[in-house]
C-alpha cells in the first residue's frame, strides 16, 4: 500500500509534503505548531482569531486592556454598536503575530493563516481587509478563507502587491458553495490556488445544518473533483474532517486530492496551544462525550466536548474587551440570549445561558473543547504515564505518522 510520502503537493513552483495542519482559533494552532509542519514540508496554519488578544498574550502588548479602557463607559449597555476596532492597531496586532511567525520559519514548506469571514468585529469588510493586507505586509505565505462564502473577500484585496503571489485558498463544504464563490470572484481574474473540502466530521465550525450525519466527505470530494474536471479547471482539492490516519489520507490522495487537511490529532502535540490539562480532557473523551451544538453566536453548528465549561456558562459579554462576533449593526446572538435570561432571573447573581455562548472569551481561555469527531480515538495514539494520564505527542511524531504510515496502523510514540 502507498504512503502520503509518495505523493506531493505543487504550489505553483513549490512542492510539498501533502500535509496540511489545518487553523485552529484560537491559538490553539499555535505559530510553534504551523513551524513545525512547515520545516518538516508541510504546510502549517496560524490563525487570525482574535489576534490583538493573541498578540496580548505572547508578546504582552496592552491591547485588551486599552480597548476595554477606551469603551468601559459601554459594558453595562448593551447596544454595542460604539464599540469599534482601530484598524491600525488591528493592523499593527497581525504584523505583529505573522511577523516574528514568519521570521522563525525553517525548512522547505509553508505557513499559512487561517482567517474567518464570521469574525465581523462590527465592521466586516473594513476588518477583514485589514487583517488580510496586514498578513500579506508581515510576508504569510498564504491564506485560508474560512467560515464564512467570502464571495467579496479576494476583491478586498486585488490591488495589493502580493495579491498574485500570495497563496489564496478558500474553505467549502458543497460544490455549490464552491460553484458560488467562483462565479462571484470571476472579477479579479484570479482563481485560488487550493480548495480546502471540509466534510461534517471536521472540528470547529461545520459548513452544514445539524443534518451534518448525512454527508460524506468522499461524496463531496468526487462531486467537486468531477465537477472542476468537466470545467478544464487545475485547483487542488484538500479535503479535511476525520482523516485520522496515513492511510486514510491515501485514500484521498489517489483519488486525485493535492493534499490533505488535518487537525484533531494535533490537538494532542507539545506545540499546540491547548494546556495540558484540557488535552488531557481530549484523550480521555469517548464517543458520547462528543457533540454538535448550535451555541456558538456565528449561527453555525460546531462540534465540541459536552463537558466544555463554556456550554451553559451564563457570563456578561465582553464585547468592549474582546468584541470579535460583533455584527455589522454591533449585535451578537449571546448578548441577546444574556440579556433575556437576565431579564428572566433579575435576583440572580449569575445566570446561566443554554443556547448561546459568549464564544470571544470562552475561545480565548480554552473552555470551548471543540475538537473534531474522531477525538474518542486519541487515547489510541499514545502510552501512558505511569500516574494515568495520557503522554502529549510531538507534532512531528503526529506528521511523521501521517506521512509513513501504511495499513491504517498508528505510530505510538517510543
Ligand atoms: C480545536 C479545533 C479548532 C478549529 N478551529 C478552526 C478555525 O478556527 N477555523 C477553521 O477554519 N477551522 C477550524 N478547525 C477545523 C480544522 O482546521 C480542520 O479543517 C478540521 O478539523 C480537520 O478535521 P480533523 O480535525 O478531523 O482532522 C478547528 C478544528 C479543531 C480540532
Amino acid at each position: 500500500m502507498k504512503r502520503v510520502d509518495d505523493f506531493r503537493l505543487r504550489l505553483g513552483s513549490k512542492e510539498l509534503v501533502p500535509i496540511m495542519v489545518g487553523g485552529m482559533g484560537v491559538d490553539i494552532s499555535t505559530a510553534e505548531l504551523s513551524l513545525e509542519a512547515a520545516r518538516l514540508g508541510g504546510i502549517g496554519h496560524i490563525s487570525d482569531a482574535m489576534v490583538p488578544t493573541v498578540s496580548d498574550r505572547r508578546f504582552n502588548t496592552k491591547y485588551v486592556k486599552n480597548k476595554l479602557q477606551q469603551y468601559k463607559f459601554n459594558v453595562a449597555n448593551p447596544d454595542k454598536s460604539v464599540v469599534q476596532f482601530d484598524l491600525g492597531l488591528l493592523a499593527e496586532a497581525t504584523a505583529l503575530h505573522v511577523g516574528k511567525t514568519m521570521e522563525a520559519k525553517r525548512g522547505d514548506g509553508l505557513v499559512f493563516i487561517n482567517c474567518m469571514e464570521k469574525l465581523t468585529m462590527n465592521g466586516p469588510k473594513e476588518t477583514l481587509r485589514v487583517r488580510l493586507q496586514a498578513a500579506m505586509d508581515a510576508g504569510i505565505d498564504g491564506i485560508t478563507l474560512a467560515a464564512g462564502l467570502h464571495l467579496g473577500s479576494f476583491a478586498l484585496i486585488q490591488d495589493h502587491p502580493r495579491f498574485n503571489d500570495v497563496k489564496l485558498g478558500i474553505i467549502v463544504s458543497s460544490l455549490r458553495a464552491l460553484q458560488l464563490f467562483l462565479k462571484k470572484n470571476g472579477r479579479t481574474g484570479r482563481l485560488p490556488d487550493y480548495v480546502v473540502v471540509e466534510g461534517p466530521l471536521a472540528g470547529g465550525h461545520l459548513g452544514f445544518g445539524m443534518d451534518w450525519a448525512k454527508y460524506d466527505l468522499a461524496t463531496i470530494v468526487a462531486e467537486i473533483r468531477d465537477w472542476l474536471h468537466a470545467e478544464q479547471l487545475d485547483i487542488p482539492l484538500i479535503p479535511a474532517g476525520g482523516i485520522f490516519t496515513g492511510s486514510d489520507a491515501v485514500r484521498f490522495l489517489e483519488m486525485g486530492a493535492g493534499a490533505v487537511q488535518v487537525a484533531t490529532r494535533f490537538t494532542v502535540t507539545q506545540e499546540c496551544g491547548l494546556p495540558e490539562d484540557v488535552q488531557q480532557e481530549y484523550f480521555k473523551a469517548g464517543e458520547d462525550d462528543i457533540e454538535v451544538n448550535q451555541i456558538s453566536p456565528t449561527g453555525y453548528p460546531m462540534r465540541m466536548l459536552k463537558n466544555s465549561p463554556a456550554i451553559g456558562d451564563g457570563i456578561r459579554p465582553n464585547c468592549e474587551a474582546y468584541g470579535y462576533l460583533l455584527d455589522a449593526s454591533g449585535n451578537c446572538q449571546y448578548i441577546d440570549a444574556y440579556n433575556r435570561e437576565v431579564a428572566a432571573h433579575p435576583e440572580a447573581r449569575k445566570v446561566k445561558v443554554w443556547d448561546k455562548t459568549c464564544l470571544c472569551t470562552h475561545m480565548r481561555n480554552f473552555e470551548c473543547w471543540t475538537c473534531g469527531q474522531y477525538t474518542y480515538r486519541l487515547k489510541d495514539t499514545t502510552r501512558r504515564n505511569e500516574d494515568g494520564t495520557y503522554r502529549v505527542l510531538s507534532a512531528e511524531h503526529v506528521f511523521h505518522d501521517y506521512q509513513f504510515s501504511t495499513d491504517d496502523r498508528i505510530a505510538l510514540p517510543d
